[in-house]
């Protein structure tokens, strides 16, 4: 065979694809989009997760002021449990120290913060994780819930509907239930 036979043919190295270096280089850029892209991604989840630390829920929260109808919609003796769920409350019509009074309990149990369920045939509220247990008024007497459900303020609006506002509390065991914002009296 003649020299001039073995010759490359001109342009048969273009026709067989990109070199190892080119592919080498295709590849790193790829990994490096797909590692700014990972870190974007992570980025947006941190961003979201902080605006909704620093904001929570603030367009989901019922409102703190709310309310729960007429104090002749509540018969002696009567636990409302209307607005348990939404709001975390038991509207109750009972007695406190020989006085009838219509007050708003926080269904949440004094113990380790279980929501607490009414028992009506045994007329006491029942803390489902360890036992406790309070009467109508909200006094613990089982179980070990070291004091009673806390009150919310509770007052009769212009409209002669009873308002309870969540954003002021009242504890028994610090005498606070004899202020007068912390119940209604019938
Ligand atoms: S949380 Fe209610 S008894 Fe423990």
């Amino acid at each position: 065979m003649r020299r001039a036979d073995r010759r490359p043919v001109a342009g048969a190295q273009g026709r067989r694809g990109p070199s190892r270096r080119g592919l080498l280089r295709i590849t790193f850029s790829w990994l490096l989009w797909l590692g700014f892209a990972a870190l974007g991604a992570v980025a947006g989840l941190w961003a979201a997760a902080t605006a909704r630390f620093l904001f929570p829920n603030a367009l989901k929260e019922p409102p703190q002021r709310f309310k729960v109808g007429f104090p002749a919609d509540y018969p002696p003796a009567h636990v409302e449990s209307r607005f348990k769920d939404e709001h975390g409350v038991w509207v109750v019509h009972g007695t406190y120290r020989g006085q009838a009074q219509i007050y708003a309990l926080s269904s949440v149990c004094t113990h380790l913060g279980c929501i607490t369920i009414w028992q009506e045939e045994q007329k006491r509220f029942k803390c489902p994780c360890h036992g406790s247990a309070f009467y109508m008024d909200g006094i613990n007497y089982e179980g070990p819930a070291p004091r009673p459900l806390e009150r919310y303020a509770i007052r009769i609006a212009d409209d002669g509907q009873l308002e309870v506002d969540k954003s002021r509390t009242y504890q028994e065991e610090l005498g606070q239930w004899h202020d007068p914002d912390s119940y209604v009296p019938t």
